[in-house]
């Protein structure tokens, strides 16, 4: 049995750390990289002791040669690539009148250009393989909707969902995929973050945004990093073969399209 490799960026905490959690459960070998290298450590002892194979890479998401050297990694000490998450990504939480260009330029070199460099890198390698190359994006419910105080952030999200679908128009000659999963509110550290930020421009109590932004979901709970697991998961395998340039919101219900 062949098996597969696979890259989640941002995978060493929040929801990258569920994806990756949930790919090693598959059977895939992971290339975890991310900008914090305590997290990293953590998560591959913890994933050695589960039985994971797992090799780690600090690197910053937004350097497009930090991206390239990822994908080499995987590929010299694993031989291939199938599949490649993009999912290290930040927030920005501002009035809109507050929004400045150093902020504009680190949320998109993070959330935006990301996704070129990881895109570029990685089908490079997927190209030259047999099989099809499974990409798979960290987009947003603000991927479809925009909200206040989000305006960036909803702005680049919109972004990833408009990559998706060129990616997937240029890159289904070679047999491989692109697609996106949009989550809608999990309590993760980036989630502390916005809610920490609204408190302060609202004058909210400490959990009242987390609280009000999930009071509708139709679920009727927060999301899980193991929810988004289970739709990159989809996205990663062979059932998804006939599924290319979408971006699935996995919710809970809070966005319709
Ligand atoms: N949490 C949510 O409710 C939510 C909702 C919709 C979409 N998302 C998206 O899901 C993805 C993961 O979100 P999260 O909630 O787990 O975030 P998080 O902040 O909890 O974790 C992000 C991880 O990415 C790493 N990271 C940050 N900047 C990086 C960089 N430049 N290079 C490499 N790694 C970097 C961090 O160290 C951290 O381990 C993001 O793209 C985010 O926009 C999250």
């Amino acid at each position: 049995m062949v098996h597969k490799v696979a890259v989640v960026t941002g995978g060493a905490s929040g929801l990258g750390k569920g994806i990756a959690e949930r790919l090693g459960k598959d059977g895939f070998k992971l290339v975890i990289s991310d900008v914090n290298q305590k997290f990293l450590d953590d998560t591959q002892k913890e994933f050695i002791n589960k039985g994971y194979e797992v090799i780690t890479l600090k690197g910053d998401v937004s350097i497009q040669k930090d991206q390239q050297l990822l994908a080499q990694t995987a590929l010299n000490n694993f031989g291939r690539l199938d599949v490649w998450v993009n999912n290290a990504g930040i927030e920005s939480v501002v009035p809109f009148s507050d929004i400045t260009q150093e902020q504009l330029e680190k949320v998109f070199a993070i959330d935006v250009f990301s996704v070129v460099y990881g895109i570029q890198a990685a089908a490079e390698i997927m190209k030259t393989q047999d099989g099809i190359g499974k990409i798979i994006n960290a987009c947003s419910i603000a991927g479809h909707e925009s909200y206040e105080m989000l305006a960036t952030y909803s702005a680049a999200k919109h972004a990833v969902r408009s990559l998706t679908v060129a990616a997937a128009k240029e890159y289904a000659k070679h047999n491989i995929r692109v697609n996106s999963y949009c989550p809608g509110v999990a309590a993760t550290s980036m989630w502390d973050r916005v809610d920490a930020a609204m408190a302060k421009e609202y004058g909210w109590q400490p959990g009242e945004a987390l609280q009000k932004f999930s009071a509708g979901i139709l679920c009727g709970r927060t999301e899980e990093p193991a929810d988004v697991g289970n739709i990159v998961s989809f996205l990663a395998s062979s059932d998804s073969d006939y599924i290319t340039g979408q971006s699935i919101l996995v919710d809970g219900g809070m966005v319709f399209r």
